[in-house]
């Protein structure tokens, strides 16, 4: 990888997020603890992917006196889940970020061109002054992603952010060929695709684990 496409992609390494993750590859890992551990991962991916979200200072009283503190700007962070395994982020993030907005991306694949094609979109109003937080746990050929991209950079948000729970080299060189500017957080970079278009060693298909549907 290039030095400026290792700036782009901030690979989190806390042992926390680590032992939670590698409790999650297991293959004898319960739907029940999957989702536990899905729960408490996201949370800590949420504190760490909104480390530098832009904040202004204000003027508040407290019981003592006046001070000065520092408040996020613009309007409610978007979580924008990739249906339907983004949905797994969803309430683990919400406990750190309780206000955001939640918007949905459906995309199926072709049978015919193999691209993703949209079937649902619906983000809240007013994204020039939102940041967006782009949530797929898999990022594996990139197309969904690149996609979901495409979509919401139609609505200008102030910015986008990409989280996934394992990524690969390829998905992350085609994420970057089409948006260069989206960072992508994750706790793993895996070694590659398998023929099925599985990341490997990965932890499966995440949406099964995540709705116990295998
Ligand atoms: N989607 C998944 O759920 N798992 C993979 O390994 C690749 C894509």
């Amino acid at each position: 990888m290039s030095e400026a496409a290792e700036r782009r992609v901030h690979v989190i390494d806390h042992p926390l997020v680590q032992h939670k993750l590698t409790l999650m590859r297991c293959k004898d890992t319960s739907t029940k603890t999957f989702r536990q551990l899905i729960h408490e991962l996201s949370a800590l991916l949420a504190y760490e992917v909104t480390r530098d979200i832009p904040t202004h200072e204000v003027t508040i009283e407290t019981p003592l006196e006046s001070t000065t503190g520092r408040m996020i700007d613009g309007k409610k962070t978007v979580l924008a889940s990739i249906l339907r395994a983004g949905n797994g982020f969803l309430d683990g993030m919400l406990e750190v970020l309780p206000s955001a907005r939640v918007g949905h991306i459906g995309l199926y694949r072709d049978p015919a061109t193999l691209k993703p094609v949209e079937y649902y979109f619906k983000m809240p109003s007013g994204m020039e002054e939102r940041d967006v937080i782009v949530l797929d746990p898999m990022l594996a050929t990139g197309n969904s992603a690149v996609a979901a991209v495409d979509l919401l950079k139609r609505l200008t948000p102030r910015s986008i952010r990409f989280v996934c729970l394992v990524a690969c080299p390829e998905g992350i060189a085609n994420f970057h060929a089409h948006h260069p500017d989206v960072p992508i957080y994750t706790p793993a970079v895996d070694r590659g695709l398998n023929d099925h278009g599985y990341i490997v060693p990965g932890l499966g298909d995440a949406g099964d684990r995540i709705f116990g549907t295998k």
